[in-house]
């Protein structure tokens, strides 16, 4: 039973979707990593400021390029950026987005399956007696394959299967269920990330041991709080701070307009994407920053968070820091913080999910079954090689050309398209028809002008990143007339498979020492 034009139930259901949406493993796992690894307070500055020229305009770009395509019965991007545009290749443009989407959701899923399985590690006691360096391993065998879980072979592919058939099976029972899941998982995943945000604050120096007497949550908090001016002239934290704001936001992908493309034709746009919008930086600003960064300075100290601040963080070390609150309590905090990254992780992972559904509806007819089951497929296909050959690295480069640089590249398209293709003026009239507020015209002029030349600035930076990412020095060294000297990992080095190079060359050098 097909209905013909399916829209949102209600506002609070769009909002949560859209909130689920942008609210992710983005916001617990790549903000406190990226914020400390470019220097906290540091890095503050530079993000506020992507977020104000990067993030609202496109949010209000997106959405209206939605609403502007689901008038005329398209759900997705190609055919939407066809009509907006005036020759055909724009359609393939938005078939790339389609592609992205399925890209990240294929190692996105798999880091939603870790989290799933340790909600139950954590029920089960998996961790309670095993020391720092045990659990750490632990989640390095699961990784690499390597360990053995309940004596099943290839144990996280198969959990990576159940977890992927869960988002297959909620996509199939249409926008409806999104609604329902993110009803459900929004209000769960603030109330877990409360719970915790409040044990980090009030943690201060309680947890110092003999070992390291010093440890204090505080640190964790002041050294992001702390803005520091210096950062701003470093193009290597304003990158990193551009490239957070997308990832977190959703943007650049055609997941937003094809969410926004639901929408009834004269529902309002400008307040809704930007709750949706702050929700997300509340979400991640807030709760994300008061979690994994004070509980581990709280118990090992700040040195330590600065020398091992990763992505494996979540997983390798708070299961051991909850042991230390206590059999109840730490098992309470283990299920808040694996279940909100749980709740987080699907309620994105749908949002990646359906701009191929309403791609395969809207041109060939196919029902929400097939699209489903088709979706499924298709990550599998594209996310098992990253889990099979997890341990050669396949897994970053992954997360670099599909998190990252095809982000950059369709939001430049997308908002050339919508500033000077489909026009301002038009475009602005798109975003303010049916609104619940005035957006300041300050956003048209952003949108023209700034949002365009910022995207252009990030994409070169990433292709010109010079070696080490030191551009001061890379800048000292080209006044000296002595070049520029591309890093191995700069989109141009990567292009041209300098990078490639590189690591055998490093690789026969350790040879040779052997
Ligand atoms: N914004 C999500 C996060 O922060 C990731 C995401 C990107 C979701 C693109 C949908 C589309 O984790
Ligand atoms: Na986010």
């Amino acid at each position: 039973m097909e209905i013909k034009n399916e829209t949102w139930g209600s506002r609070t259901g769009l909002i949560l979707a859209m909130a689920g949406n942008a609210v992710g493993l983005g916001n617990f796992l790549r903000f406190p990593v990226q914020a400390i690894q470019n220097g906290g307070g540091t890095f503050i500055i530079p993000y506020l400021v992507c977020f104000v020229l990067l993030g609202i305009p496109l949010l209000f770009t997106e959405w209206s390029i939605g609403r502007f395509g689901g008038k005329s019965g398209n759900h997705s991007t190609p055919y939407i950026l066809e009509a907006m545009g005036k020759g055909s290749w724009w359609k393939y443009i938005g078939v790339f987005g389609i592609f992205t989407n399925i890209a990240v959701v294929a190692y996105y899923t798999y880091i939603e399956s870790w989290t799933l399985i340790y909600v139950f590690h954590t029920l089960f006691g998996t961790f309670s007696d095993l020391s720092q360096t045990a659990v750490s391993e632990y989640f390095l065998q699961y990784v690499n394959l390597t360990g053995s879980d309940f004596g099943i072979p290839l144990f996280p592919l198969w959990i990576y299967i159940i977890v992927l058939g869960i988002n297959c099976y909620i996509l199939s029972t249409g926008l409806g269920g999104i609604e329902k899941v993110a009803k459900i998982g929004m209000p769960l995943l603030i109330l877990f990330g409360v719970i915790l945000a409040v044990k980090g604050w009030s943690m201060g120096a309680e947890n110092a041991t003999e070992l390291i007497p010093d440890a204090n949550a505080w640190d964790g908090l002041n050294f992001l709080w702390t803005p520091q001016f210096s950062s701003l002239w470093d193009p290597k934290v304003w990158l990193a701070a551009a490239g957070q704001i997308f990832f977190t936001l959703s943007v650049g992908m055609g997941s937003i307009q094809c969410y926004a493309s639901y929408l009834k034709a004269n529902e309002d746009i400008a307040l809704n994407s930007l709750t949706s919008g702050f929700t997300n930086e509340f979400v991640e600003i807030v709760l994300g920053s008061a979690i994994v960064i004070p509980i581990a300075a709280g118990f090992l100290g700040m040195d330590w968070v600065l020398n091992n601040a990763g992505f494996g963080m979540a997983f390798q070390t708070m299961p051991y820091l909850f042991q230390q609150w206590g059999a109840v309590f730490g098992t309470i905090a283990g299920v808040c913080w694996f279940g909100l990254l749980f709740f987080a992780g699907i309620t994105s992972s749908l949002a990646m999910g359906t701009p191929w559904m309403g791609f395969m509806k809207d041109e060939f007819g196919w029902g929400k079954v097939k699209g489903a089951l088709s979706f499924g497929l298709l990550a599998l296909i594209m996310g098992a090689p990253t889990i099979l050959f997890y341990q050669y690295g396949y897994f970053e480069e992954y997360d670099y050309w599909a998190g990252t640089v095809s982000l950059v590249i369709f939001a430049f398209l997308e908002m050339i398209l919508f500033a000077w293709v489909f026009g301002i003026n038009r475009g602005w009239e798109e975003l303010n028809s049916g609104a619940d507020i005035q957006v300041p015209a300050f956003f048209k002029w952003v949108m023209c002008y700034v949002t365009p030349v910022l995207l252009l600035f990030v994409l070169l930076g990433a292709m010109l990143t010079p070696e080490g990412n030191d551009w001061q020095e890379a800048f000292t060294g080209l006044w000296k007339g002595e070049g520029w000297k591309l890093d191995a990992h700069s989109l141009i080095a990567k292009i041209s498979h300098e990078d490639l190079k590189h690591s055998l060359e490093a690789k026969e050098g350790t040879e040779d020492g052997n």
